[in-house]
């Protein structure tokens, strides 16, 4: 029988094991994850959760919060274990914490190619805003 998955706060000794889930997950930006995933943890840790089965991390998500909305970025499950609700139980969780914070109102962005995230998150009961036009800028 599959063990159920257990989830918890990520905590410094698991930035290995998130580093290599990203790059196996296909969410990984390369030098910088390791970096990201310790600097992650200063900032609502308790917001960055993994999902382990039988002590293996086999799913992560990170949430975020900057006064005004919350923010879901890089949620993340094993290729082997895609379609078995383990992202809905990971994303479940954290969207209980945000509310246990008094934290309603979430977004998250997700590339335009990426029919599998977009069908995800309308399936967890996320809307698709398709009047809003995402900007980024790079200070050199
Ligand atoms: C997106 C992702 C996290 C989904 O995780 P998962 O554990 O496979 O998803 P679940 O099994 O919990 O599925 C939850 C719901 O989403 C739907 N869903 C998940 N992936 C889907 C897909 N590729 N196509 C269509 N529907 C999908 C499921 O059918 C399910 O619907 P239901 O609960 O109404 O039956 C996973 O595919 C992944 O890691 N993808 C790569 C990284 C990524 O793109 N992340 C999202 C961008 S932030």
């Amino acid at each position: 029988m599959t063990a159920p998955l257990e989830i918890r706060s990520v905590t410094a000794a698991d930035v290995e094991d998130i580093a290599l889930l990203w790059q196996r997950g296909g969410v990984s930006l390369g030098d910088q994850d390791r970096s990201e995933i310790t600097a992650k943890l200063d900032y609502d840790g308790d917001l960055f959760l993994l999902g382990e089965r039988d002590g293996i991390v086999v799913a992560s998500v990170m949430g975020t919060y900057d006064g005004h909305r919350g923010r879901i970025k890089r949620c993340v499950v094993d290729p082997d274990s895609h379609g078995e609700g383990l992202g809905r139980l990971l994303v479940e969780e954290l969207e209980r914490r945000f509310k246990a914070r008094g934290i309603t109102e979430l977004r998250l962005e997700v590339w335009a190619e990426n029919t599998g995230g977009r069908a995800f998150w309308d399936s967890m009961g996320w809307t698709h805003l398709e009047d809003i036009r995402y900007y980024s800028r790079t200070l050199s």
